[in-house]
């Protein structure tokens, strides 16, 4: 009976870690972010881009880029033909599916 006691604790103690490590992982982090950087550092966006701290600054910080007013439409052809915007940019043509372009713009939108 006693063994039980102490295991029924232990448990309650782990769910309690689980619990507190989930709230806190999703406030952190919202997995479309998560995502969204993954192909930003495979892309290499942060060559030029700083985001949150790291990352060049040949381009403009994007660690705010939601408050420069620009929509998700508007970073997507950012991202996908920068020269329609900035005519001889030097920031390259990326192809992303559609899929991973929304995620990525969607992502530069929310940082606030
Ligand atoms: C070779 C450097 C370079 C790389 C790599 C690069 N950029 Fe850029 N980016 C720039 C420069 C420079 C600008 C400023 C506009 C201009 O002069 O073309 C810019 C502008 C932008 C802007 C517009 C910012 C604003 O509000 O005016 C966004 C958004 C952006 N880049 C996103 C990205 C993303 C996402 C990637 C990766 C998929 C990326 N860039 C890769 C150089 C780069």
């Amino acid at each position: 009976m006693k063994n039980f006691k102490i295991t029924a604790l232990i448990f309650s103690v782990f769910l309690f870690a689980v619990f507190i490590f989930a709230i806190n992982g999703a406030k952190a982090m919202t997995p479309n972010s998560a995502k969204a950087m993954k192909i930003i550092k495979a892309k290499g966006c942060l060559s030029c881009h700083t985001i949150n701290g790291s990352g060049g600054s040949v381009g403009p910080n994007l660690s705010k880029e939601g408050l420069s007013g620009h929509s998700v439409k508007w970073l997507k052809v950012q991202i996908a033909d920068p020269g329609k915007h900035f005519p001889g940019s030097i920031m390259p043509q990326f192809n992303l599916n559609a899929k991973r372009l929304n995620e990525v713009a969607q992502y530069l939108e929310s940082l606030k």
